[in-house]
């Protein structure tokens, strides 16, 4: 098979490395890539992600059969449909489907019809209503603006006056906080489970823990992920069949009966409390950075695995997986997420590799031959052992030897499940 990824963070170096062992496949391009995609596929960086005219056309020229799609801007953007207008296949969901990541508004109200359980919510698109509603409910409370903001459109307020503040700041992202969804705040404890889906079959994949905040013990301003770990020991048997049941399963049937067929990764963004999950949020595609977590302990071919959603034959598949944990601890630029410098020279790899991690390229570029910073989060260094303890400490071994100036991390990867 010929295959086309599109993206070039470190969800689709992760990608990019599981599809390579795939004895499918033959030609690999991606659009843009990074270098460490490059490792592995032909990058192509003289086309946008987001010129679907331009990707329809390199994708005939090219004779892909399968597009690989990493980030939710080009669903959102209806890549999935105009590929498929044009007898492309694509791993990825339509346009119609993305809307459960690309407003808020469409997911809440989804799952209100369907009774999948989230957090109780109002929306708004007057400022003056959100904030006499604010008041009435007092805080905590989460503030949410309605489209695509980065990652950065939601604010967990912990107090009256932040929440009061938190619906002006909504207006920074433009289109996306002209409606405003205020939520009910949800105690507990967070966990990722992606899925596969063909729009009939679902193979929920291993859970994963993200680490969303910025500094050690959860402090500090929200980010795209500062690292993670799986398996998730939060996620049970019992909640891992609670979600298949009672989440993904109705929330893939819901979709089907508002007429919109769901096929690629399903992303449940869960908060797990005395055995029970409710939703925080759905993402249309795998998790950054839960995808570098998960792939590794992934034993069956992720290619074949991905034809069969984009065909509509995922009924016989099944997944195996190891029995290791995997860690990734996330390297970012000193500063991240708020503003950061770029172009620092980074150092170790080599070393890193030698000591048996694998490092996920986030956010590098080559400046002649010279490997340099050019994204917030830079690396996942992403480790795999027997045990998550091992796997731990073989991640923080690989991180203590590559340097870049200013660099930040997390000291405290999986500390929740190793307690
Ligand atoms: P989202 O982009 O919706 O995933 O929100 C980002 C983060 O904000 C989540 O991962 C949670 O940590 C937090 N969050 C969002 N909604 C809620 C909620 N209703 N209650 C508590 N925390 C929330
Ligand atoms: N790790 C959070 C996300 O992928 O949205």
């Amino acid at each position: 098979m010929n295959v086309l990824l599109i993206g070039g963070g470190g969800r689709e170096h992760a990608l990019a490395w599981k599809i390579a062992q795939s004895p499918l496949l033959e030609k690999f391009f991606a659009i843009p890539g990074s270098p460490g995609i490059a490792a592995f596929a032909e990058c192509v960086e003289n086309i946008s992600a987001d010129d679907n005219a331009a990707l329809v056309s390199f994708a005939v020229d090219k004779a892909i059969d399968l597009v690989v799609i990493g980030p939710e801007a080009p669903l959102v953007n209806g890549l999935v449909d105009v590929l498929n207008d044009a007898g492309i296949k694509a791993f990825g969901c339509n346009k119609a489907a993305a809307q459960i990541e690309g407003s808020k508004i469409f997911a809440k109200r989804l799952m209100k019809k369907y009774n999948i359980t989230t957090a109780a919510f109002e929306v708004f698109d007057n400022p003056d209503d959100a904030r006499n509603y604010i008041r009435k409910q007092g805080a905590p409370i989460v503030i949410k603006a309605d489209g695509l903001a980065a990652g950065k459109g939601v604010i967990v307020a912990q107090t009256l006056d932040e929440a009061l503040n938190a619906v002006d700041e909504m207006k920074t992202f433009g289109a996306a906080g002209n409606k405003i969804v205020v939520e009910e705040f949800m105690d507990g404890e967070e966990a990722s489970v992606l899925a596969l889906t063909d729009g009939e079959k679902i193979l929920p994949l291993i859970a994963a823990q993200d680490h969303k905040r910025a500094l050690d013990g959860d402090k500090g301003l929200n980010t795209g992920g500062m690292g993670a770990y799986a398996p998730a020991p939060i996620v049970d048997e019992a909640i891992a069949a609670q979600v298949e049941e009672k989440i993904l399963k109705p929330t893939i049937d819901a979709l089907k009966a508002e007429g919109i067929i769901y096929r690629g990764c399903l992303y449940a963004g869960l908060m797990i409390k005395d055995g029970a999950a409710k939703v925080v949020e759905f993402n249309c595609r795998f998790g950054d950075p839960e995808t570098q977590v998960v792939l590794p302990l992934m034993e069956s071919d992720l290619l074949e695995l991905m034809t069969a959603c984009a065909e509509g034959s995922l009924a016989d598949k099944k997944i195996s997986w190891s029995k290791s944990s995997a860690v990734c601890v996330i390297m970012a630029s000193g500063g991240y997420p708020k503003a950061y410098k770029k172009n620092l020279p980074i150092d170790g790899l080599t070393k890193a590799k030698s000591l048996g991690a694998m490092i996920f390229h986030a956010g590098t570029k080559l400046k002649g031959d010279e490997l340099v910073t050019s994204g917030g989060r830079v690396l996942g260094v992403t480790t795999t052992a027997p045990t998550l303890r091992e796997a731990v400490d073989k991640a923080y071994r690989a991180v203590e030897v590559i340097h870049f100036d200013g660099v930040h991390y997390r000291r405290d990867i999986a500390a929740r499940a190793l307690k």
